[in-house]
């Protein structure tokens, strides 16, 4: 359990305090700033956005940037969430051959979709810091999170392009 049940509650009400407060990409750089924070196994926190056949980072949090801000659904494991649907845990990214590396300390991925209308829009990107840094605990909060970030995702691709 990395995130405990009764941690969840209080992170999620907060995660709704900032999507009352903000909208678009805005509101997904201020959700990836408050998770970061809340929790040290989450060191480097993204959103990317489903545009076309490609994701585009929209919103991120973290000590670096990544060089991954367009990636192809048919690459990595950024990629593979998107195709199918689901949330990816990879343990250990050494020995994941769908990988993109983004930083040299990155042992751990867990890639959590984001729907709206049904539809998959985009996903949460979290790189851990060490093997197994994610758990079943994890993906019940992260999915907790993805189920309120839908229409700041759309409103975000409303948006001008970052950069
Ligand atoms: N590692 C990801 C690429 C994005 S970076 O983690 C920020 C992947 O394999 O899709």
């Amino acid at each position: 359990m990395t995130v405990p049940d009764r941690a969840q509650a209080p992170v999620l009400l907060q995660v709704d305090a900032i999507l009352s407060r903000l909208t678009g990409r805005a509101a997904l750089e201020e959700v990836c700033r408050f998770l970061r924070l809340s929790f040290a196994h989450y060191p480097w926190v993204g959103v990317y956005r489903l545009h076309g056949a490609e994701l585009v980072l929209d919103a991120w949090d973290g000590p670096r940037a990544t060089e991954h801000v367009r990636i192809p659904v048919e690459r990595g494991i950024c990629g593979q969430a998107v195709r199918e649907e689901r949330t990816v845990i990879v343990d250990d990214v050494r020995s994941d051959p769908n990988y993109l590396a983004c930083f040299i300390e990155t042992r751990a991925e867990i890639v959590v979709p984001v729907r709206h209308g049904g539809r998959v829009v985009g996903e949460i990107d979290i790189d851990g810091n060490s093997v197994r840094a994610f758990d079943a605990s994890d993906r019940r909060f992260l999915e907790s999170v993805a189920a309120k970030l839908g229409d700041a995702l759309v409103r975000s691709a409303a948006e001008t392009p970052p950069g």
